[in-house]
C-alpha cells in the first residue's frame, strides 16, 4: 500500500485553525490586542507543522509572489492566505488597515518596516528582520502597518501564512515610491479561485494511528 504521508494534507489542522480564529474573533474581535496576542499564539501552533498546507496553494509563479486564499470569514472578521515566494521576489512598501498576523511556514523571509513622513517623502527604514520558519509578527495601524517582504532565500521558494482583520484581498489599501513616498491605491485580490476543501470527512484524519 502507498504511504501517503507525504501526499495528503493534513486539512483538518487547517480546519481546526479556523475553527479556533472564528472562536477568538466572536469572543475579542472589538480588542485588537487581544486579537493579535491569541492569535499570534494559534499561527503559531498551526505553523509549527508543515503537513497541511496542499500542493495547489503552495506553488510559486515565475514571475510574482502569489497570495492564495484558504479561508475567508463569511462576516469578512479575518482571512487566511498563503504567500508563496519564488528567489528574489519581494513586495512593494505597502500597508494594510487592518490588523495582520504574518507567520513563516517554509524558508525564510525579510521583513523591513518603515515609517511614513508626515507630507510625504522617502519613508524611514528600520532595520530589516529575517524571519526564520515558526516566527510570527504582527501588523496593524495602530502598532505600525507599512512594510516590504521578500523572500530571503537565494534558491528556493518561501512561504508565509497570513492572517488579516478582514478579507485581504478585497481592501483597499496603499503601495508607497521607495524614494518619493507618494501612495498608490490598490486592491490585491487573490490567485486562486478555488478554496481547499475542508469539509470532505469520508476520509480517514491523516497521520491517525
Ligand atoms: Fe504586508
Amino acid at each position: 500500500m502507498p504511504d501517503d504521508k507525504t501526499t495528503t494534507p493534513n486539512l483538518p489542522r487547517l480546519r481546526g485553525f479556523i475553527a479556533d480564529f472564528t472562536r477568538l474573533v466572536e469572543r475579542h474581535g472589538d480588542d485588537e490586542a487581544a486579537v493579535l496576542d491569541a492569535g499570534r499564539a494559534l499561527l503559531a501552533g498551526l505553523i509549527a507543522t508543515d503537513d497541511w498546507l496542499p500542493d495547489a496553494y503552495a506553488k510559486p509563479d515565475p514571475v510574482h509572489y502569489r497570495q492564495y486564499l484558504l479561508h475567508c470569514d463569511p462576516y469578512e472578521r479575518f482571512s487566511v492566505v498563503s504567500f508563496v515566494w519564488g528567489p528574489g521576489q519581494r513586495t512593494p512598501i505597502h500597508d494594510h488597515t487592518v490588523w495582520g498576523l504574518v507567520g513563516i511556514l517554509r524558508g525564510s523571509e525579510r521583513s523591513q518596516r518603515y515609517d511614513l513622513q508626515a507630507g510625504g517623502g522617502t519613508p524611514i527604514a528600520h532595520p530589516p528582520e529575517i524571519l526564520e520558519a515558526g516566527a510570527v509578527e504582527a501588523v496593524s495601524p495602530r502598532i505600525g502597518d507599512v512594510h516590504a517582504i521578500s523572500n530571503a532565500l537565494p534558491d528556493r521558494p518561501s512561504i508565509s501564512i497570513h492572517v488579516y482583520g478582514g478579507n485581504i484581498g478585497a481592501v483597499r489599501r496603499s503601495v508607497f515610491d521607495p524614494l518619493t513616498g507618494q501612495r498608490k491605491l490598490f486592491i490585491s485580490g487573490y490567485a486562486n479561485t478555488a478554496l481547499p476543501n475542508l469539509w470532505d470527512r469520508s476520509q480517514p484524519v491523516p497521520h491517525a494511528a
